[in-house]
């Protein structure tokens, strides 16, 4: 019998991503045979990297993964999945403090398409303290991030670091 093939999205600003994020992939590719990471282009966050970067640093990390793709989109998140026939939506809940907003969002997803499903996963307790934003922060006071972000991310916010 043939089945087809199950494709889930992962959707946020990775700016950058992090090993909190390459935590929730692996465990999204336990469950599901594809994972498309889906950058969200959001002018008004600010966002230390370009989409391009994001993208560039992500296909780095995942060369050789043929399961993990990266895209990016605008708009309603529902509508993206059901562009890319992706019938999940991969979530990471750190601590009870995503809970609330992640709540909502799925809920409020789950109105707008039924049929997307939202999937929690919980990261490894080693990681449940990381975020894009965190890294960034601690980065520029010179503290050591090598066990927090893939090689690829590394580089970039050493290069950023440089070039200012
Ligand atoms: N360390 C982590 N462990 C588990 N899930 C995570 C982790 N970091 C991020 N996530 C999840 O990944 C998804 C995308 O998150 P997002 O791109 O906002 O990352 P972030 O690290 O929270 O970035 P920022 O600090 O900019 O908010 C969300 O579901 C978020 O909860
Ligand atoms: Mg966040």
């Amino acid at each position: 019998m043939r089945q087809r093939r199950s494709r889930a999205v992962y959707p946020g600003s990775f700016d950058p991503i992090t090993n909190g994020h390459l935590d929730i992939i692996e465990r999204g590719l336990k469950v599901f045979d594809e994972v498309i990471i889906a950058i969200l282009s959001n002018p008004e966050k600010r966002p230390l990297f370009s989409v391009d970067e994001r993208v560039a640093i992500i296909r780095e990390t995942y060369r050789r993964n043929p399961r993990v793709k990266v895209d990016t989109f605008s708009g309603l998140l529902v509508d993206y999945a059901v562009k890319v026939k992706a019938t999940v939506i991969v979530r990471g809940l750190r601590a009870i403090s995503d809970f609330e907003f992640e709540f909502q969002m799925a809920l409020m997803n789950r109105r707008l398409n039924p049929r997307i499903e939202t999937v929690f996963m919980m990261p490894a307790e080693s990681y449940s303290y990381i975020s894009s934003r965190m890294v960034k922060e601690v980065f520029e006071l010179g503290a050591p991030i090598d066990a927090l972000v893939p090689k690829a991310a590394l580089k970039r916010l050493r290069e950023k670091k440089a070039h200012r």
